[in-house]
């Protein structure tokens, strides 16, 4: 008997994809030569949009720069935690203004924006899970930045070491799906409920997961190709994409509830769900 899961109302701020293309490569999903339908794009889009509203959760939006294609990626501008902003410094040159148009409007929502020294991108690698803020490194956000935002929220942050080029933020390998009580005793497998493929990690990571996530909910290749963790959980509605079946069926086992969104066009930048949505904890 699956338990009852209880959703908690959520803040979110996403950016339109107004401009979203794939004008460069920068990850192995992205190739230029294939066209990108911006109008499919915005309506898919609008039906996420769509989705958490009528789940009951706020949804703010940064308005769009021209130029910056991948800007539709919020998840990668910061982490928040407690209204407590930690910016980001992108690795790719093309997305490093993204970080100011970011910190602007986090500025006029009465926010102080810590910047970043070392190469961070955001919740795209940077993962509260319970007690803990999960860390991802590999390919875009550094060990240096890890130790910054340990610094900077006084919180313990596990460095994850990602292996695998389709799986290049963290945030596309692995999902928190009810972050624990941070007053509750600490028990191991207690810190939060995850989702996450093995597979994206390296063995000491892989064991890491293991031992501090014993309950974990194992995903497939061929669902972490459609980015089934790149989703966002509100603790029972699970905001995944349509082609993640067998991650639908394992969370529904769990007492979760899926929703399918389909952000197929965005799959052409490496983008999903989670990518396209900044979370604001206060
Ligand atoms: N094209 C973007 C990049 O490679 C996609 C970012 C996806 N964001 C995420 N949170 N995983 O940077």
């Amino acid at each position: 008997m699956p338990e009852s899961r209880v959703p908690r109302p959520r803040r979110y701020l996403v950016c339109e994809p107004t401009y979203f293309t794939v004008r460069y490569a920068i990850n192995p999903w992205m190739h230029p030569d294939v066209p990108v339908d911006t109008g499919l794009a915005l309506i898919q889009w609008r039906n996420l949009v769509r989705a958490y509203r009528d789940h009951g959760h706020t949804v703010e939006t940064v308005p769009p720069v021209p130029g910056l294609p991948d800007m539709v990626f919020a998840a990668n501008s910061a982490l928040v935690l407690d209204g407590r902003v930690f910016g980001s410094l992108f690795h790719a040159p093309e997305r490093r203004p993204e970080s100011s148009a970011y910190a602007a409007w986090f500025k006029a929502a009465g926010h102080d924006v810590y910047r970043p020294e070392s190469v961070c991108e955001g919740e795209g690698d940077l993962v509260p899970a319970g007690r803990y803020i999960l860390a991802g490194t590999g390919f875009r956000t550094t060990p240096e930045a890890h130790r910054e935002a340990q610094e900077f929220f006084g919180a313990p942050v596990i460095g994850l070491r990602l292996v695998d080029p389709y799986f290049y933020h963290l945030d596309t390998a692995l999902c928190v799906l009810d972050p624990v009580d941070p007053s509750a005793p600490s028990a191991p497998g207690r810190e939060a409920n995850i989702a996450y493929y093995p597979d994206a990690f390296s063995p000491g990571s892989r064991e890491v997961l293991a031992r501090l996530f014993p309950d974990a909910v194992l995903a497939t290749r061929r669902d972490a190709l459609a980015l089934g963790l790149n989703s966002v959980s509100d603790g029972r509605h699970v905001f995944l994409p349509p082609r993640a079946t067998d991650l639908a069926d394992r969370l529904a086992r769990r007492g979760y509830v899926p929703v399918p969104v389909d952000l197929s066009e965005f799959l052409k930048a490496g983008g999903g769900i989670k990518c396209c949505t900044q979370e604001i904890r206060s």
